[in-house]
């Protein structure tokens, strides 16, 4: 998949500053410096759209991107980093579950976990509300190229017995899992 234009539209906290129309949507969650951002930009074959960063935490809001006018991309704020002051940590919850429940446009939930650790608490837990809520969701592994090959089919095969059999190894730097995940995501969004 070649996305020709790509392009930021909005950061948005409450649902009424969420973009208008009906394009189909796919958000991006996981824990802070998970890799989002990175993964975002590998499917949308940009260096820097969505911006990265060495310091953890600093998505705040809902960032919306646009792909080939098709659709939309939303880069969640990341959970779990302990030093996001208390109260933003408060604001978290309600902000992001918001946008998964109210949002009809939503067809995918892109769940990010890194390959190196084992299942995280926080992590299964927002599988479990995706379920819960009827959300289809994928789980991805990322960093996948900072494994050897053998660390990473076993740390894959751990992983897959905690979070399902349909995880995706992925890699920002070397594009494992792009094809696979594009096809899952425009399978989602009815294409
Ligand atoms: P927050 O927005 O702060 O929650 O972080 P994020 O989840 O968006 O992570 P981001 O994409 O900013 O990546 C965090 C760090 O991990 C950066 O230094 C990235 O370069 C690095 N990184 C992300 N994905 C990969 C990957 O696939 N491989 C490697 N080697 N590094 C990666
Ligand atoms: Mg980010």
């Amino acid at each position: 998949m070649q996305v020709h234009k790509a392009e930021f539209i909005t950061s948005a906290g409450r649902p009424e500053e969420y973009p208008a129309g009906d394009l189909p949507e796919v958000a991006f969650c996981g824990r802070s410096n998970v890799g989002k951002s990175s993964l975002m930009n590998s499917l949308l074959g940009r260096k820097n759209l969505v911006k990265t960063s060495k310091t953890p935490g600093r998505t705040r809001r809902l960032n919306f991107f646009e792909a080939d006018g098709r659709l939309r991309f939303v880069d969640l704020p990341g959970y779990g980093y302990a030093k996001v002051a208390p109260d933003e940590r408060q604001s978290w919850k309600p902000m992001v579950e918001t946008y998964l429940t109210q949002r009809p446009q939503l067809r995918l939930c892109v769940l990010l976990i890194d390959a190196r650790h084992d299942a995280m608490k926080s992590d299964l837990e927002m599988m479990v509300f995706c379920q819960e809520q009827g959300l289809s969701y994928q789980m991805v592994a990322t960093k996948s190229d900072k494994l050897g090959r053998n660390a990473l089919q076993s740390n894959l095969a751990r992983l897959r017995r905690v979070f399902g059999a349909r995880l995706i190894a992925y890699s920002a730097e070397t594009g494992l899992g792009r094809d696979e995940l594009w096809n899952r995501i425009l399978e989602s969004c009815g294409e």
